[in-house]
């Protein structure tokens, strides 16, 4: 039986144990060698002491079995003293990872050996966490978890993103075109419709051909629909979640933080539990337009009402103007999605984005249109099929009512709660225009 070396932390105390990981740092003294091993269990490594003075290269396969020593004077509180080692698996003399540190372009192109490494060991981890995090904040407010489907038979964004899957031999298979969801909320809202809260959580795609650092064509959404609810209901459930979420990721996970917060952002710690305590800002669309035309940047595309904001002028309004995150709502209608309700001015749909500080927008969503005529009217408007969308209409034939919505882009979460600063670096094998290895 092997002890991980999470469970070594959890209960330091002098005893016999066996331990299996892979060698991270190796160094021979005269008689001795120190073996920093990690076996994934917890961010981590334990240190081996081989009175042998046996080498073994960095990425090396180990099991150990030796006695833990309690070492209160030292760096770390107790190390492992060696009585015997086996070698699992031999690490090759040219493997890639030998230095301490390494870029994260030069990771990207090792996205298989890159989860040993301290930087993506913690992004991954909290992943994980994060994950465990979101399902256990809707499961205990009463949502529930619908599976919407991948294979998608609409363009729920109408932004024309949408990958079309076909078979190899390349005739139809499905009797309606289909390609891979960009999003799914459409067939969110007719199960919130019956169990009032619920939630998606799963893999997203768009063919987006921006290359920038935030946009992946693969990348998880999460979209809670919750019925007879509006849009300021919307927003405290988003910023519920958020901030749920950042607690929980800074109870669980203090030695990745810590990490994140000493190599990847300085005030990483104090920013989140900043944000944890604070109330989120709003601001409408038509008022955010006026504070980006007075702030007196140059920005690269001009600010002004009707058009889309900009990453940059998203990440004034979030970074500079508000320096926490912000919901902007109300946004003109030609701007947004079909699905949108419409605010008695006629030019304006209940939407919000809740942008934050160093990447924009991380939350896209929106009170949906309830009133079958004015759906109908705007779907027309647009030049939508509206045979294609009859069952979506259904919803507001039959016992429709208020509801609302948003969909959170997990990746960009992660990267608001580690502070990596590319998508690419937050999901374990990215895919983006122009790549998909691996
Ligand atoms: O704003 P979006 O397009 O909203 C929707 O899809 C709605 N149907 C959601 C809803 O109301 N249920 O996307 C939501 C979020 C964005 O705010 C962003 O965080 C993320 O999804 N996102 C992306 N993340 C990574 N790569 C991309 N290409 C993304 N596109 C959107
Ligand atoms: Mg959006």
């Amino acid at each position: 039986m092997t002890t991980s070396i999470f469970n070594l932390y959890e209960n330091p105390s002098e005893r016999e144990v066996t331990v299996s990981g892979w060698v991270r740092t190796s160094r021979a003294m005269k008689e001795l060698s120190f073996i920093e091993l990690n076996d994934g269990s917890c961010f981590r490594s334990l240190q081996v002491v081989d009175a042998s003075g046996g080498s073994y290269p960095v990425g090396t396969a180990l099991t150990v079995s030796g006695t833990i020593k309690l070492t209160p004077e030292a760096k770390q509180a107790f190390e492992l003293a060696a009585a015997s080692i086996t070698v699992d698996g031999e690490s090759a003399a040219d493997y890639p990872l030998q230095k301490k540190r390494h870029n994260v372009e030069t990771l990207r192109g090792l996205a298989h050996l890159r989860p040993r490494t301290n930087l993506f060991s913690a992004v991954f981890r909290i992943r994980s966490v994060a994950a465990f995090a979101i399902h256990s904040f809707f499961q205990e407010n009463g949502f529930v978890y619908v599976h919407t489907p991948i294979i998608s038979t609409g363009d729920a964004e109408g932004a024309g993103e949408v990958f079309r899957i076909a078979p190899v031999n390349g005739s139809e298979f499905f009797d309606v075109p289909t390609g891979l969801t960009v999003s799914g909320q459409l067939n969110a809202e007719s199960y919130a419709l019956a169990f009032g809260k619920v939630y998606t959580f799963g893999p997203t795609f768009r063919a987006e051909n921006s290359n920038t650092a935030r946009h992946a064509a693969e990348f998880w959404m999460i979209e809670p629909e919750i019925a007879f609810a509006e849009l300021p209901d919307d927003m405290r459930l988003a910023e519920n979640m958020l901030r749920s979420v950042l607690n929980y990721v800074m109870e669980k996970c203090p030695d990745e933080l810590t990490f994140l917060d000493s190599f990847v952002e300085k005030g990483l710690i104090a920013r989140l539990e900043a944000v944890a305590k604070a109330d989120f800002a709003a601001v409408t669309y038509t008022e955010a337009i006026a504070i980006l035309e007075k702030s007196g940047k140059k920005f690269a595309y001009e600010a002004k009402w009707g058009a889309d904001l900009q990453t940059e002028h998203e990440r004034y309004l979030a970074e500079e103007y508000v320096k926490d995150p912000v919901f902007v709502t109300d946004y003109p209608k030609s701007l947004k999605a079909f699905y949108m309700r419409s605010n008695d001015d006629g030019r304006t749909v209940a939407a919000m984005d809740c942008l934050v500080p160093g990447i924009g927008e991380i939350i896209g969503g929106s009170q949906r249109e309830e009133r079958l005529e004015l759906l109908r009217a705007r779907m027309s408007e647009l030049s939508m099929n509206e045979e294609e969308y009859a069952w979506y209409l259904d919803l507001r034939k039959y016992g429709g009512c208020k509801h609302a919505g948003f969909g959170l882009g997990f990746e960009r979460l992660l990267m608001y709660l580690t502070g990596v600063s590319n998508i690419r670096d937050v999901i374990p094998f990215p895919r983006t225009a122009g790549n998909a290895a691996f």
